[in-house]
């Protein structure tokens, strides 16, 4: 369902009644990716296809280098892809794709700007009318990431939490049927990530856009997703897809307690032992997975 509506519930609570299926399919078609550098040519991706599905939260889940923000810079269209092609329902992506949310590892809000005008960065650059619908929609996103009442507060008087909630709001203020976040919360303290995690679940299974989750964090990428691609060192290829529908949702606590949990997070590192990216062992506990 495409949140046009404008009940007295508000955007976001509309979206909630609507289904899963909310924009369009996103399909990878054989897409590698060489860079061309000094010192001649670096195959960032090997041949890789899959789709992700309307309103799927999926990861892809990989070493330092392995090409993860390249996937990213492809699919948006920021760069093109050496061989194959991306499309998004039937349209093939051959420039910036505009109709998506993008939240980086580290937030780039504007220093002048308060909190407010931050989210409503998105919604000026495309011109999006009514702007009274959009305040309210960015008045209801700060609301449920915990920041009512910092609405005219500057970046710089916020936690680096807040700040990555501040960025998931702006990219969720137009609405987008797609979301891509590259580590968003690489940079936070352990305890704050648990945090922003549940947050983004919570604002996810209100918005239900798809979302493409960046991470090289194991646990994280099994509580969150539905699905997880797991990628080899690079030249990134996919070792493994992983189906999460046994884990039910709403995830919390109890989740990280269930018996096929365990089992997912064993898999992944299985995965990672017999690629050597994971030594397995206690000597040389070698974890290359982290920056
Ligand atoms: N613009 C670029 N030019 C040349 N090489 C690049 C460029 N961007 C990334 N790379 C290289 O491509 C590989 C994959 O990078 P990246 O997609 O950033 O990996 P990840 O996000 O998984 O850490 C790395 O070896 C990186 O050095
Ligand atoms: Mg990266």
């Amino acid at each position: 369902m495409n949140t046009t509506t404008h009940s007295n519930q508000g955007l976001i609570a509309t979206a909630d009644i609507g289904d899963r299926k909310r924009g369009q399919t996103v399909s990878v078609e054989n897409v590698t990716k060489v860079y061309q550098t000094a010192s001649g040519p670096l195959r960032a991706i090997e041949e890789t296809s899959f789709k992700i599905e309307p309103g799927e939260f999926v990861s892809v889940l990989g070493p330092s280098g392995c090409g993860k923000t390249t996937f990213l810079m492809v699919i948006s269209g920021l760069i093109p892809c050496t061989t194959g092609r991306v499309k998004i329902g039937d349209q093939v992506i051959d420039k910036p794709y505009t109709d998506l949310g993008f939240v980086f590892q580290r937030d780039v809000l504007m220093d002048w700007r308060t909190v407010l005008s931050n989210v409503m960065l998105p919604v000026e650059i495309k011109k999006l009318k009514p702007i009274e619908k959009y305040q309210e929609r960015a008045h209801e996103l700060l609301k449920m990431a915990g920041l009512s009442g910092f609405e005219k507060s500057l970046p710089c008087e916020l936690s680096g939490g807040m700040r990555q909630r501040v960025s998931i709001c702006r990219a969720l203020v137009s609405d987008p049927p797609i979301l891509l976040m590259d580590e968003p919360f690489g940079a936070l303290d352990a305890l704050t990530r648990e945090q922003m995690n549940d947050d983004l679940l919570k604002i996810w299974s209100k918005s239900r856009s798809m979302v493409l989750f960046i991470t090289h964090n194991i646990s994280e990428a099994v509580y969150l997703s539905d699905r997880i691609i797991v990628m080899s060192q690079r030249p990134g290829r996919i070792l493994e897809i992983l189906d999460l529908s046994d884990l039910p949702r709403p995830r919390n606590i109890a989740t990280k307690e269930l018996p096929a949990f365990n089992k997912h997070i064993n898999r992944i590192r299985h995965i990672f032992v017999n690629q050597g990216i994971l030594s397995g062992g206690e000597e040389d506990q070698k974890f290359i997975l982290q920056d």
